[in-house]
């Protein structure tokens, strides 16, 4: 048996059978994939509520690669690096693009399967194609951007390929030209004169600092839901009655609400059961303060559902993976 509650930021207390460091993608050939198994990063979108009956393997291939074209660079980066020491080190040797998704915690081979998203970019933006074992043909296959169907926290591996694929080295894009990104909201007074890629991505961590736990400091998944969907008849009749409520057009006929919004709304800043925790800076993020378990997170997610629906009719979904004893499973609202 193996402790996870170091390899995964949310920290329960659970085991797995056994844990297996991929260093080089060929040791992939030798796993034994029809035994229950789980592809882990570094563990910041991914909560184990109960010990994994299975093998966990922890993707820690490391290797960046930097190639300059006429007008950009070709990043070719393996799975295990981290995603924010990447950024760092690309925006010191002058290649930006990735400056507004500093911060964000993880590994690269992660970064596609939720395409990582912050300050009005993702990780589509600067994508150019990954490769990975494909479990079901035995064999490594590349991948390019339309092949991964990204989009808003999801793409082909939450999908058709959910558990199939083992993303092992992920391909960036980044134009030599620097086309700043600074529409979202905090960033909107830094205006493209008067900055540089580095100056962004201190802001980001500034804003991101002010709001997110450290989860070496205080346990947590970062934001806990995704911000739901909704019709846009439904965004109406809540505007009405809730004018402040924040709205994001996605379509002509849908509408993204903002899950921590409906949370704080609904009363839940700072609700506690056992030791998960509603934070209290960040309604959509919980935090595993005072050693929580499993049920009790469970417990939360299902209230704060219940509760949100109750007063809003809107569901919502977990964005962090959730990993039972048997392997994934989803946490959709219960109505009634
Ligand atoms: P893990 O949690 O280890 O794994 C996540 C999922 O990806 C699992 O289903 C796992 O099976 C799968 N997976 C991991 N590696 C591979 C691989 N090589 N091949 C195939 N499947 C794989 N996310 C955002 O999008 N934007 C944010 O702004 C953001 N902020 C965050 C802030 C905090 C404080 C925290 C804790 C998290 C935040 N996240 C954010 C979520 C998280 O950082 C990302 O989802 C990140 O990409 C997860 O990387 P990881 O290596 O920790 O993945
Ligand atoms: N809000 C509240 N109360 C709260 C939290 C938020 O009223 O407690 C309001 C804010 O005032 C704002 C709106 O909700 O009007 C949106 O809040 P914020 O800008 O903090 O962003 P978010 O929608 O809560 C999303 C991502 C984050 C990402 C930020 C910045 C999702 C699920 N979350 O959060 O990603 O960093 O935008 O782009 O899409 C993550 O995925 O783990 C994550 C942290």
């Amino acid at each position: 048996m193996q402790s996870l509650q170091s390899l995964h930021t949310f920290a329960l207390p659970a085991h797995c059978q056994k844990l297996v460091r991929i260093t080089a993608s060929e040791q992939l050939h030798a796993i034994d994939f029809e035994k229950p198994f789980f592809i882990l990063g570094e563990g910041s979108n991914c909560v184990f509520l109960d010990d994994f009956d299975g093998t966990v393997l922890q993707m820690a291939n490391r290797g960046i690669d930097v190639n300059e074209r006429e007008d950009h660079y070709l990043v070719r980066v393996a799975a295990g690096e981290n995603w924010h020491q990447l950024v760092i080190k690309l925006l010191k040797m002058g290649i930006t693009g990735l400056e507004n998704l500093v911060l964000i915690p993880g590994t690269i081979g992660a970064a596609p399967v939720q395409n990582i998203g912050a300050y009005g970019v993702e990780l589509a933006d600067v994508f150019s194609h990954l490769t990975g074992y494909h479990i079901d043909k035995q064999s490594f296959e590349t991948l390019d951007k339309s092949a991964c169907q990204f989009g808003y926290r999801d793409s082909v591996f939450k999908q058709a390929l959910h558990g199939r694929f083992v993303i092992t080295e992920v391909v960036l894009k980044l134009p030599k030209q620097w086309q700043p990104v600074l529409g979202y909201g905090p960033l909107r007074d830094l205006t493209e004169c008067e900055v540089d890629a580095m100056h962004v991505a201190e802001r980001v961590m500034q804003i991101r600092r002010s709001k997110l736990p450290d989860p070496i400091l205080c346990a947590n998944a970062g934001s806990f839901f995704k911000n739901p969907m909704v019709s846009l008849e439904l965004a109406k009749t809540l505007r009405v009655r809730y004018q402040s409520m924040p709205t994001y057009p996605v379509d002509e006929n849908t509408v993204k609400l903002a899950a921590g919004w409906l949370i704080e709304q609904a009363g839940l800043k700072g609700h506690r059961i056992g030791g998960i925790r509603v934070y209290d800076k960040q309604a959509l993020v919980l935090v595993n303060d005072e050693q929580g378990d499993g049920e009790e997170l469970l417990a939360m997610i299902t209230h704060i559902q219940k509760t949100v629906f109750a007063k809003f009719t809107v569901e919502l979904m977990p964005e962090v993976r959730l990993i039972g004893r048997g392997g994934e499973f989803s946490k959709g609202v219960e109505h009634g």
